[in-house]
């Protein structure tokens, strides 16, 4: 447990928080050093198969802190400034990348910063009463950081452009239907949700879940022949790292009859 960012691992799962609950959940320079730290601790540790990101109270997350992460660091200058950007990019980067899968767990607010990591999960539950905004425009900056480009990633060009525009808030509702997050559930229902999604996911291979989720981030931006080209080496390197997955899979449904890979995962 360290000060601004919490963690309790169970059942193969970090179950990570923005502890900053009196602040909403902001994030200063410190959470984002602590948030990288614990990302490295967390990441082969044997005992973890999934992470989950949530936040402590009512929030998720309300963006970049406007009095230490803006004011206090532009008072120290540019080279305070571009490590503060360096150390918040860096945990959000990492998160991208994560050898596990990530879940974005979506209690309460998310404004602005908050969607560098929610982007940087791989899948995002949040609850019905969870409320999103790309608030920069509210008070007087673009929506940088990643913001900008995230809601370019997720939404429609004229839902990005209405958001980005309008600083209005939308809640887990509309942003499951924008495709901000995968699903929204009433609040009282949203750990069940997660728990079950990654219970889901601690069946399957760890190196598969690793190659399929870097396809998935990786392809978007390949042509079609390039995308063609790096699944077929991203595989042949997965094979490398675990070459009997596979053949289980294949013998357990070809052979033993135990499970069909249509309706669920081997037996691992
Ligand atoms: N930066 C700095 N302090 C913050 C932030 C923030 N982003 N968000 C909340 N806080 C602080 C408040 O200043 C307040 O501090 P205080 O107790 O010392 O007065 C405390 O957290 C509680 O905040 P309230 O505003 O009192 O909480 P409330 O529940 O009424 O409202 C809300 C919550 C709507 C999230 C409001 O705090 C808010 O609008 N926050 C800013 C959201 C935002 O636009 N973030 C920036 C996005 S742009 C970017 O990230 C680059």
């Amino acid at each position: 447990m360290t000060k601004t960012v919490a963690v309790d691992v169970a059942d193969g799962v970090a179950w990570v928080r923005f502890n900053r609950p009196d602040k909403r959940n902001c994030m200063n320079p410190a959470l984002n050093r602590e948030m990288m730290e614990l990302l490295a601790a967390l990441e082969f540790r044997a005992d973890v198969g999934v992470l989950v990101l949530g936040g402590e109270g009512a929030a998720w997350s309300a963006g970049m802190d406007l009095k230490e992460f803006f004011r206090e660091t532009e008072a120290l200058g540019l080279g305070a400034m571009r490590q503060a950007d360096q150390e918040c990019f860096g945990w959000w980067r990492r998160l991208r990348w994560y050898q596990k899968p990530t879940i974005a767990m979506v209690n309460g607010w998310c404004f602005g910063g908050g969607y560098g990591p929610l982007f940087g999960c791989d899948l995002a539950f949040a609850a019905e009463e969870a409320q999103f905004g790309l608030s920069e425009i509210n008070w007087g900056i673009l929506p940088g950081g990643g913001a900008a480009k995230v809601a370019t990633e997720l939404m429609s060009f004229r839902r990005a452009m209405y958001h980005a525009l309008m600083g209005e808030r939308i809640d887990g509702r509309t942003a499951a239907e924008w495709g901000l997050v995968n699903e929204a559930v009433p609040l009282e229902q949203l750990k069940t949700r997660v728990a079950g999604v990654a219970a889901r996911l601690l069946e399957k291979n760890p190196v598969t879940l690793k190659a399929t989720k870097d396809a998935i981030r990786r392809v978007g931006e390949m042509t079609y022949d390039n995308a063609e080209d790096y699944l077929v080496r991203a595989q042949e390197a997965a094979n490398s790292f675990d070459d009997q997955g596979r053949r289980e899979g294949i013998r357990q449904f070809i052979d033993e009859k135990s499970y069909k890979p249509g309706l669920g995962t081997y037996a691992r």
